[in-house]
């Protein structure tokens, strides 16, 4: 077996026009040939996902993404400089080599440059780019892990090039300019403290009211275990009375119960890169519900809360 045989066989199979599951630095993505409409369409069925929603484009550099943009404005350009390859998606006027079907007929193009050292390789070596949306099934937790694959499709699992652990765990933060000024479509592992450092200004965190951009896919239920998720402050939580089916995820401090699992203790960072795996890990235990430690909407913070009260809708 050569080296770069799973390399090898994912390039095949997406020059094929099959899917491949493929890591990434933030989760694990559904990938098929951008350019295929039919491969385009697998993604589509098997993640049930609606067909409203557009796909993120994954390129392997910024002299690529010149080909699939009409304009980079000065600060985009900057973005992409210090963030690429990185958990930044950048949402850009698209050019007329992006098909409509990738973008659900919008104007703008989602591009990304992913960190992951196989997927960068594979991406260099195809003649097309990928679109690859988080490989979960619609509303379900995006995977970390090659098993959540398992779990979530099991032998309708396509070819998985495994890379062990995604270690932001949490999805790219997406974000774009309207009139000059940074908007923040989808919070996520670049945090919005550090865009605005990096750039200098402030951003505008995109709701239905202060954006022109219709950004389908920011729905309200997302990231969802199949158990009820319920968000409390750590005081609340030391005050509820522990039950054998209830599970636990606590941020600042342990907590002495069954299935209680406690993210902080290496900080918030990696408490984000194990919060999709303890999801999965206690959806599987069959709990009439999780309960989750809310956090101080701020850095890292923000972009798990975003994902926590989404997991909660019902
Ligand atoms: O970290 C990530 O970005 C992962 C990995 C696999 O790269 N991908 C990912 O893709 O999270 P997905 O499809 O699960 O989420 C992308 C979000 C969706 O909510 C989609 O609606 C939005 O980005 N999006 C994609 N293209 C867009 C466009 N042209 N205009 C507006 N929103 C767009
Ligand atoms: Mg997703």
């Amino acid at each position: 077996m050569s080296f770069d045989h799973d390399l090898q066989t994912a390039a095949q199979l997406l020059t094929q026009g099959q899917l491949v599951v493929i890591p990434t630095e933030t989760v694990y993505g559904l990938a098929a040939n951008a350019f295929n409409r039919l491969a385009v369409d697998r993604i589509y069925v098997l993640k049930k996902r609606p067909r409203t929603l557009p796909l993120i484009l994954h390129i392997a550099s910024i002299a690529e993404a010149k080909k699939y943009v009409t304009e980079i404005i000065e600060p985009a350009q900057q973005l992409m400089e210090h963030f690429w390859p990185g958990p930044l998606t950048l949402l850009l006027p698209k050019s007329s080599k992006v098909p409509d079907y990738i973008t659900a007929g919008s104007d703008q193009v989602a591009l990304r440059v992913p960190r992951n050292h196989k997927t960068l390789k594979l991406l260099k070596q195809l003649d097309f780019p990928l679109v690859a949306p988080s490989a979960n099934p619609f509303t379900y937790i995006s995977p970390t892990r090659p098993e959540h694959l398992h779990y979530c499709y099991g032998e309708a699992t396509p070819y998985i090039l495994d890379d062990g652990v995604c270690d932001e765990g949490i999805e790219s933060t997406i974000a774009g300019f309207e009139n000059g000024q940074l908007v923040i479509y989808r919070l996520g592992a670049v945090t919005v403290e550090t865009l605005e450092r990096d750039l200098g200004c402030s951003a505008i965190i995109h709701s239905h009211q202060t954006s022109q951009v219709v950004t389908p896919g920011m729905h309200a239920k997302h990231y969802s275990p199949k158990t009820q998720v319920l968000l409390k402050d750590i005081k609340k939580i030391q005050a509820m009375k522990p039950s054998e089916d209830d599970g636990w995820i606590t941020f600042s401090e342990p907590l002495n119960r069954k299935n209680a699992y406690f993210l902080g203790a290496e900080g918030l960072k990696r408490a984000a890169g194990r919060l999709y795996e303890t999801l999965y890990e206690l959806d599987q235990k069959q709990l009439s519900r999780i309960v989750i430690e809310e956090l101080p909407e701020f850095d890292i913070g923000r972009s798990l809360m975003d994902r926590l009260k989404r997991s909660a809708v019902v």
